[in-house]
């Protein structure tokens, strides 16, 4: 039996990748994290997971050759911000010398690897189109975007056969953790706060359990190169707040006075964060059965949608 290894299972996204990769292949699934925290399980098949403990940046080649796996997804990040700015060196580790390293070993060992990145690395210039395509150059504006840009340049010049699967701002399900767009919201909102969202910041956000289905079927087609996988939805932050109250049953009005809008540029970030990083997924469309679904259609309880 062929072994998928996916790195950086215990994110926000690794437990959705975990589950998708248990739902739709026949493989042995090694989910491997740096730490030993308890995650979500959103599948049913707990014994179809191994699961194994590692900081990636110090015991990568170790750590693969014991595995020894046919297929691997990278999603391992510093992926905040804010902590790439704080700690640049470890941005560099993770998002771009660890891709490197990972590249090098399935290259060695003809193993299959898609790499999972962000819409972050543009945003320093507009897209060609209405929204950034697979080969508009990377310009990123922070620490962030700019060690992802360089983990997928080092991806693609190592290993031929690797994919480099961009993914743009995530929600869903976070199993508790108040991880991702939406869950950040609501867990605002559950400590008495008011979220205060960008009207003029625009992402094509994709629900994390579609996200994964995606990538693990992108996977499955052993596909190579750039591609874009986001929602078919254009949505500034404050009006992908609506559609998460909108999900939850609250009316208009109460949705409206639950968040406060707020300006880039009113927060002194102007500079620092992209106004927009809109991706085209028609790539993936093209290749996928997974329908990329609207925020408004994801976000509705289990059984609505
Ligand atoms: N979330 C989004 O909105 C979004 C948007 C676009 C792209 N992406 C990309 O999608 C991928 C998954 O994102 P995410 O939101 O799930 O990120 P996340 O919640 O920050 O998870 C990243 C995971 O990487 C692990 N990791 C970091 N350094 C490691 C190391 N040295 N060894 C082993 N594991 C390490 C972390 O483990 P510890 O917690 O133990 O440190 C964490 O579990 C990332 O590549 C990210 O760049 C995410």
């Amino acid at each position: 039996m062929e072994t998928l290894a996916i790195l950086g299972s215990h994110g926000f996204l690794g437990p959705h990748l975990v589950a998708a990769a248990v739902r739709r292949t026949p493989h042995r699934v090694v989910a491997v994290a740096r730490t030993k925290d308890p995650v979500p399980v959103f599948h049913e098949e707990p014994g179809r997971v191994e699961a194994i403990e590692v900081d990636l940046t110090d015991r990568i080649e170790r750590t693969l050759d014991v595995l020894r796996p046919r297929r691997v997804v990278l999603s391992a990040a510093l992926s905040r911000v804010a902590d790439c700015e704080r700690e640049p060196e470890r941005a560099q580790a993770v998002n771009a010398d660890l891709p490197l390293a990972v590249a090098r070993w399935c290259s060695t060992n003809e193993a299959h690897l898609v790499y999972l990145s962000t819409d972050l690395v543009f945003g320093g210039r507009l897209p060609r189109q209405a929204r950034f395509q697979e080969d508009d150059p990377p310009a990123p504006l922070h620490v962030y975007g700019r060690t992802k840009a360089q983990g997928e340049a080092n991806v693609l010049a190592t290993w031929s056969r690797a994919l480099v699967v961009r993914l743009p701002l995530l929600f869903g399900d976070s199993g508790g953790r108040g991880l991702g767009a939406s869950d950040a919201i609501l867990e605002t909102l559950r400590a008495g706060r008011q979220p205060r969202l960008f009207e003029d910041e625009w992402r094509t956000p994709i629900d994390a359990e579609n996200a994964a289905a995606a990538v693990m079927e992108l996977e499955e087609l052993l596909v190579n190169g750039f591609v874009h996988v986001a929602g078919p939805q254009r949505l500034s932050r404050y009006e992908f707040g609506l559609e998460v109250l909108r999900a939850r049953g609250v009316d208009e009005e109460d949705a409206r006075a639950a968040l406060a809008k707020s300006w880039r540029a009113e927060a002194g970030l102007a500079d620092q964060r992209p106004a927009d990083v809109s991706l085209d997924s028609t790539r993936a469309r093209g290749w996928l059965r997974t329908e990329l679904l609207a925020p408004r259609v994801a976000l509705l309880p289990r059984g609505e949608a």
